[in-house]
Order: structure tokens, then sequence, then C-alpha cells
């Protein structure tokens, strides 16, 4: 374990060890900002200044959520990966919104996210049924299209950081409840992130 450590140069080990609660590390690609993100995990949680319960850690693509994951688990064996919550914004959002759609008047443990291949789906499914073929039929298909995803109150992926928003604006007790949770929050490629987000 302690050998993780030792490796980190000066800078990699002041971020780390940091005490401040906000930090930004800024460095080019391959620099070791991962690295250093994932060893502040594993001295938090190895020094027992946070439990896994209270870290949440945000990125973008599934595959740095697999490495980070992988990374983090193979020094900290005892630690169940369902402990730890490392999430993209997406996900992250998703399983919130699930757990209070019904403060959002959606029904519960049900909400209906539509991505793109099942927008097509839907699209597609009604153009069948309506059997188009004249441009009025075309127009009319829209329409139902349009009011099967208004009636099932589908969402697409924008939605879910704009009603997370809006469910820690109106909802304070719930904002309160997560932010009780996360005492730490990591983020790795924060500079492609946007102000929602
Ligand atoms: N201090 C270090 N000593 C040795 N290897 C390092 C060090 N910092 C980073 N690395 C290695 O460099 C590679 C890139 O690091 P990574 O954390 O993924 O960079 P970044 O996230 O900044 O793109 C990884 O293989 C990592 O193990
Ligand atoms: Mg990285």
């Amino acid at each position: 374990m302690e050998g993780i450590f030792e490796e980190l140069n000066q800078q990699q080990k002041q971020a780390v060890y940091e005490e401040s609660s906000r930090i930004c590390v800024i460095a080019g690609p391959g620099c070791g900002k991962t690295k250093t993100l994932v060893s502040r995990i594993i001295y938090l949680l190895s020094s027992q200044k946070a439990q896994p319960r209270n870290i949440l850690v945000l990125t973008f693509a599934k595959k740095a959520i697999k490495e980070i994951k992988k990374r983090v688990f193979s020094h900290l064996s005892d630690i169940s990966p369902r402990e730890l919550h490392i999430h993209n914004f997406h996900s992250f959002c998703f399983r919130i919104l699930n757990r209070h759609a019904h403060l959002l008047g959606f029904p519960e443990n049900k909400f209906p996210v539509y991505d793109r291949h099942e927008q097509e789906t839907v699209i597609r499914k009604l153009l069948y049924q309506e059997n188009y073929n004249t441009e009025k039929k075309e127009i009319n298909t829209i329409i139902s299209c349009i009011k099967y995803l208004k009636t099932n109150q589908a969402l697409d992926f924008n939605d879910l950081l704009l009603y997370t928003i809006k469910l820690f604006n109106y909802h304070s007790p719930v904002r309160e409840e997560y932010q009780r949770q996360f005492t730490h929050i990591l983020l790795d490629e924060f500079q492609d992130i946007n102000a929602i987000q």
C-alpha cells in the first residue's frame, strides 16, 4: 500500500494529502491526474478520513470509471465495489431521480429515459402501426409520436441533469441528504464538464 504513495511526485503528494476541502489539479494528458485522484481516494479511505459511502467520484466515460475502480480496488480489497460511488454524471443523476421520482410527479422506480435508439424505436413502431405513405399520415404519425413520448413523460439524457437540479432546488431535504452523505466529491476529466454538471 505504502508503495503507491512513494511513487508520487511532490505535486501529486501535495494534492493527495491536502486538507483543504477544495483542490484543483491542472496538468496535461498523461501527467498523472487520474493517478493522483485514485491515490487520494485510497488515502482518504485507508486513513479513515472518509468512509466509502461519503466519497463520490464523477467522470465521463465508462472506460474511465472502469479504470478508476480497477485501480482503487487493486489496493483496497476489503471494500465492496457497491460501497463506493463512482459514476458518470448521467448515471448518477439517473439513480437520484429514480429514487425520488415521486417528488417530480413520475412513477416510482420507473423513471422514463429514452435514449436516441429508444426514441427511434418508438417512432419506427408508430410509423409501422400507422402504415404511413402519404404526407398527411406522416404528420399525424409524428404528432402521435410526440403524444406517446409526452404521455410516458419521456426524458432524454440532457433532461437527467436538468431534472436533478430541479429536484435539488425544489426539495432541499433531498439536497441536504446528499450534501451530508458526500463529504468528498472527486471529479476526473474536469476540463470537459459544463456549468450544469
Ligand atoms: N508519479 C508517477 N510515477 C510513475 N508513474 C506515474 C506517475 N504518475 C502517473 N504515472 C503513470 O502515468 C500514466 C498516466 O497517468 P494518468 O494518471 O492516467 O494521467 P492523466 O490522468 O493525467 O492523463 C499511468 O500509467 C500512471 O500510472
Ligand atoms: Mg486521466
